[in-house]
């Protein structure tokens, strides 16, 4: 069976981007793949500060999976720093990693541009290498994910031949990603990309009063009374395309054409469409959430099931580069 494997920060409640973009796709790869999923909490470290807020997140993303469909029996959920030894690996891999590829890097170079002092720190420069080590360490197949992790994914397929062939091997597996076109970069509040770092979030999870409140937020083109509003460039309808049958789509263009018809509207449309679709999941979530004991369970067990593979991996890598008695 082919492997599945992603991850995701824990940098708070997962968005609409993380959840059509990664977390759908991911979750329904368990039915045919060998599923491994974690929280990434070192790469979330290159920004989050707060130990309590870190925890947290954890746990509202493994609440999340779960709560999204992720079965515990065929898919593993674990903890990035349950598996200290991505950390080797990434550290194998910095040596054959030129630092060109590196300064290329999207993320690293927004960083640097943003002159966020703060965040510009060493981890952020050498996220490509950890992201490369988490794929690598666990002989992944495929990868699914945003289009925003596709640069990422190009360098770790770099990274892996750049190590095969300075050691003369098949030491590791290059990994396939897997981006579904039409979610591959989800909108936000403002039609720029759905992203922390923008601020223009939507949380499917959250209360539905607080869900309303971002919806209700949506930027809309200014559009003179006596003009149809023009659903084409639409962020409201561009979200709402993405909860709806192509017969809603269709009666939704149409009601964009009618005088009496306003972005209030929409907005209203798109949210009672969202909600109904994620008001079972937030009430597993929330369920779940309060429940800690069963989070951990689920983490731990998660983190057992990869440990083997990583030992193989490990053994294969050590071997090859001549560390320890061979
Ligand atoms: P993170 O936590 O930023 O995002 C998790 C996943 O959500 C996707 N995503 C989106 N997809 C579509 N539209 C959007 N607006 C949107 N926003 C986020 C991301 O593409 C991602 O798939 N570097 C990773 C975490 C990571 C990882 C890995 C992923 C660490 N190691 C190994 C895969 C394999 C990240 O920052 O994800």
């Amino acid at each position: 069976m082919k492997r599945s494997l992603s991850g995701i920060k824990s940098t708070g409640i997962p968005h609409l981007g993380n959840y059509l973009g990664m977390i759908r796709p991911a979750i329904d790869l368990q039915d045919d793949y060998e599923a491994f999923y974690f929280v990434a909490e070192f790469h979330a470290l290159t920004t989050e500060r707060d130990p309590a807020a870190m925890r947290e997140s954890t746990r509202m993303i493994t609440a999340a999976f779960l709560a999204f469909g992720l079965d515990p029996e065929r898919a593993a959920f674990f903890r990035q720093s349950s598996i200290p030894e991505v950390t080797e690996l990434a550290w194998l891999l910095s040596c054959v990693t030129n630092m060109g590829v590196l300064e290329r890097a999207h993320a690293y170079k927004a960083a640097k541009d943003a002159g966020v002092a703060n965040h510009l720190n060493h981890g952020v420069f050498s996220y490509p290498v950890l992201m490369a080590a988490d794929i690598l360490i666990y002989d992944s197949d495929v990868v699914p994910v945003g289009q925003d992790q596709i640069q990422h994914l190009e360098m770790t397929r770099l990274m892996a031949r750049h190590f095969n062939n300075t050691f003369g091997g098949d030491y590791l597996k290059l990994p396939e990603p897997m981006v579904r076109e039409d979610v591959a970069t989800v909108p936000g509040l403002d039609g720029r990309k759905m992203s922390k770092s923008y601020g223009n979030l939507i949380e499917p999870l959250t209360a539905p009063k607080k869900l309303r409140k971002q919806v209700m937020k949506i930027v809309t083109a200014p559009t003179p009374i006596e003009e149809p509003l023009d659903w084409e460039s639409c962020n409201v309808f561009a979200l709402y395309k993405l909860f709806s049958t192509s017969e809603e789509q269709a009666e939704m263009r149409a009601n964009y054409a009618r005088p009496d018809f306003g972005f209030g509207h929409a907005k209203q449309a798109l949210f009672e469409k969202m909600n109904a679709h994620f008001e079972p999941f937030r009430e597993k979530y929330d369920a779940l959430l309060a429940d800690t004991d069963t989070l951990e369970d689920v983490l731990e067990r998660g983190a057992q099931r990869v440990r083997p593979v990583v030992g193989e991996v490990m053994e294969r890598v050590r071997s090859a580069t001549g560390l320890g008695r061979g």
